[in-house]
């Protein structure tokens, strides 16, 4: 691979240079696109792939509010392709106006990876992210996700085949190791982009410290230095001040902005606000209230049982309604519901309080929320999250 460094930053930038985002005072006058291969982000932001939560309804939702450059479906399984598995073909499901957007495939095989990459690309997608980050048991004890990162050798066999197999771009999810006595990010991410990678996106913990702690986004500089491609930064960026802070500790092009975005599904159009130097004007409660709805009816047309729409559609509120107040009792109040007409009056009662008190400068709220994440213990799991 050529050792000249492309632009990715085409904003009337030098060419063969890769730039930073500008994160001082000075702002800059248009927003810096980002360039994967042969596909280009109109905002330097993406949306984190995340199980459960990032299906089609959710990704329409995003779309809808507007201002993500790139959408990500959540993991689908290599395997689970191979074995023709209805629910792995189900989440690789695509809106057909829905671009850009990435599959995120995840396995240990380099030929099944392959596989379904190319099955991927033949379903519309954009991109194929190949899950370097998954921390959770049920893929890392199959010895995928970040469990790769213990394997450089084989996760290089992974990326090769995947590049010969399809002619969209290829892009890399990672963590910044192991854990804290391999932090080998930044040689995973060049070997990456040595077998072709085109970006590559850094969650700032290792995979032993789950969701512990708190992401160390300048330990992404090393990665962003290392390599030519792009490189987005991920991990505990909740709204456009931490996104400021995170691109300019890490030195990445772009943010990659997951359960924040559930929380705040305007987050991205507040970031690109504050990377213009721009004032972010509040969309009305109405508003919220509406796009929610829309994501309930999308949620209900694509699920086959009321109990996994319900299941959704409570992930969902719960983050969406972190930080806000009275939030914690729509939680409680929906958490035993199995009906999807109770959650959805709960829901409209929940908004009609906050009007009835005047809250909706849901910003200055976000803002107040302290930077830290809890992990349930218990599972292990991704599902199980908190902002608060
Ligand atoms: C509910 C949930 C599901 C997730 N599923 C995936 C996944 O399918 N693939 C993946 O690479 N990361 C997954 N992640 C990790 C996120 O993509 C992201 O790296 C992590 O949440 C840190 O970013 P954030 O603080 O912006 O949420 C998941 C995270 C959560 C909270």
């Amino acid at each position: 691979m050529s050792s000249s460094k492309p632009n990715h930053l085409n904003h009337g930038q030098e060419h063969g240079q890769k730039h930073s985002v500008d994160t001082s005072d000075e702002r800059v006058l248009e927003l810096p696109k980002i360039q994967i291969g042969s596909v280009q982000l109109d905002s330097p932001t993406a949306l984190a792939p995340m199980e459960g939560v990032t299906d089609r309804a959710f990704r329409a939702l995003i779309r809808g509010v507007g201002g993500c450059g790139l959408t990500v479906t959540e993991f689908v399984s290599s395997e689970s392709l191979k074995r023709n598995d209805r629910k792995a073909w189900q989440n690789a499901e695509l809106d057909p106006n829905e671009h850009p957007v990435s599959i995120q495939i995840y396995g240990r095989d380099p030929q099944a990876m392959a596989e379904a990459a190319k099955e991927c690309e033949g379903l519309g997608a954009d991109i194929i992210d190949l899950n370097l980050g998954c921390p959770s048991k049920q893929v890392t004890g199959g010895c995928s996700g970040s469990a790769l990162m213990k394997e450089p050798k084989r996760a290089q066999a992974i990326f090769k085949a995947v590049k010969a197999a399809i002619t969209i771009p290829m892009t890399v999810k990672m963590r910044l190791g192991w854990d804290h006595d391999q932090l080998n990010a930044t040689e995973i991410a060049y070997s990456a982009q040595e077998e072709g990678a085109e970006m590559i996106a850094v969650h700032g913990r290792t995979r032993m410290q789950m969701y512990r702690g708190s992401a160390d986004w300048s330990a992404i500089k090393a990665v962003s230095d290392k390599v030519s491609v792009p490189v987005l930064v991920n991990g505990d960026i909740l709204n456009a001040q931490g996104a400021l802070k995170a691109l300019k500790e890490s030195g990445a092009q772009g943010v990659m902005i997951g359960r924040g975005a559930v929380r705040d599904p305007w987050v991205f159009k507040r970031v690109n606000a504050a990377l213009l130097g721009q004032e972010f004007q509040e969309p009305p409660l109405e508003e919220r209230l509406s796009s929610l709805k829309q994501y309930f009816d999308y949620l209900v047309q694509g699920v086959n049982s009321e109990k996994h729409a319900c299941g959704r559609i409570k992930k969902v509120i719960g983050l969406f309604t972190r930080g806000l107040p009275y939030g914690d009792e729509l939680r409680q109040e929906i958490f035993h519901q199995h009906e999807l007409a109770n959650i959805y009056q709960a829901t409209e009662a929940y908004f009609a309080r906050l009007q009835s008190e005047g809250i909706n400068q849901f910003g200055k709220l976000y803002d107040a929320t302290p930077r830290s994440i809890q992990l349930d213990e218990r599972s292990e799991r991704y599902a199980v999250y908190d902002l608060t």
